[in-house]
């Protein structure tokens, strides 16, 4: 039997998770969304392009959580996106609602999933997903550590003119303004990245970043990225169903490592069929230490604002 990924949220980032695992061939889909049709009409599109594309997998629409009974994998995208000039925090409150919500309804039926959280503010809707389905930590993930480093690995491809495959770039922290691109444990086919540009090209990298979703808010004037975001939770959930044990920065509950206890947040975490199988504590300069501890800080806030 096919593995089952369910994705609650079929707009722009769940259709697109849904089109990057189809191409992967790793488990059938079930996409959920309360917009009666749309749903059904994306995944029967999308199930019409698989004789195209060669791929033998199910992918069935539902305005109906019974459709998504059984689940290996939960990933939820439901909910608000940015508008230019918001915050991924605006988002707080109606996501915080709805979130709750998907939980509640998906957790009955797929009591031993593993979920891949995606919806803003991200860690905090990562906490929320986790308190709320009962399940151990290293079952419950938030997507924004893969997307992060992407984006700085994209734009230190734009910059050296080197295959994206040479780079390896690891951004920890929160998902948000105040996220930390680790400079020194990033590498250009093991060259240190500090050591392959001069420090004016990368601070504006580091901080290109940092704005890297509000780049694309403001560019699309209407929604947030998507493409990026859901490439990353496909990495993710194919890491997981094949017990790849792959290493990737994630939204993972913090339980004294870097100095942090009782919130998700954003570190090197080990995938495999457990869901996080281990999170990685780099050695870290005390500056990169104190940009992390003020990044949790912003986390915790929004946690505690949760009240839960
Ligand atoms: P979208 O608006 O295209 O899709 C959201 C979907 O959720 C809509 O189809 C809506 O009908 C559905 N929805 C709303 N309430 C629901 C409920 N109770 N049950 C089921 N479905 C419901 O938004 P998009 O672009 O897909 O973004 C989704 C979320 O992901 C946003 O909060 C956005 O900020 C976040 N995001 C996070 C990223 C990250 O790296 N963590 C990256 C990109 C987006
Ligand atoms: C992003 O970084 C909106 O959080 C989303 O693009």
């Amino acid at each position: 039997m096919n593995k089952k990924v369910t994705i609650v949220g079929a707009g722009m980032t769940g259709s697109t998770t849904a089109h990057w695992l189809a191409e992967r061939e790793i488990a059938d889909i079930v996409l959920v969304d309360i917009v009666e049709g749309m749903p059904q009409g994306k995944a029967l599109d999308m199930q019409e392009a698989m004789p195209v594309i060669g791929k033998d997998v199910t992918i069935t629409g539902s305005n109906d959580y019974a459709a998504t009974a059984g689940s290996d994998i939960i990933v939820i995208t439901a909910g608000l996106p940015r508008k230019p000039g918001m915050s991924r925090d605006d988002l707080l409150a109606a996501n915080t609602a709805i979130v709750g919500k998907v939980v509640e309804e998906t957790i009955k039926l797929s009591p031993d999933a593993i979920y891949i959280i995606l919806t803003n503010p991200l860690d905090v809707m990562t906490y929320l997903a986790w308190k709320k389905s009962g399940l151990p930590a290293n079952r419950v993930i938030g997507q924004a550590g893969v997307l992060d480093s992407a984006r700085m690995r994209a734009f230190v491809a734009m910059e050296l003119g080197v295959s994206v495959e040479n780079i390896h770039c690891y951004v920890l922290g929160g998902h948000g303004d105040s996220m930390v691109p680790l400079t020194q444990h990033s590498n250009v086919a093991g060259v240190p990245l500090h050591k392959t540009m001069p420090q004016e090209r990368l601070d504006a990298i580091v901080e290109r970043t940092r704005k890297g979703g509000g780049e694309i808010v403001s560019l699309l004037k209407q929604g947030s990225a998507f493409y990026a975001p859901s490439a990353g939770i496909a990495q993710m959930a194919e890491a997981i169903l094949k017990d790849k044990q792959l290493i990737v920065p994630a939204a993972v509950y913090m339980q004294g490592e870097y100095g942090l206890n009782g919130i998700y947040f954003g570190a090197p975490a080990q995938l495999g069929a457990n869901g996080v199988e281990k999170i990685i504590e780099y050695e870290l300069s005390e500056d990169e230490l104190a940009e992390l501890q003020k990044s949790a800080k912003s986390v915790a806030e929004n946690i505690a604002a949760l009240g839960l």
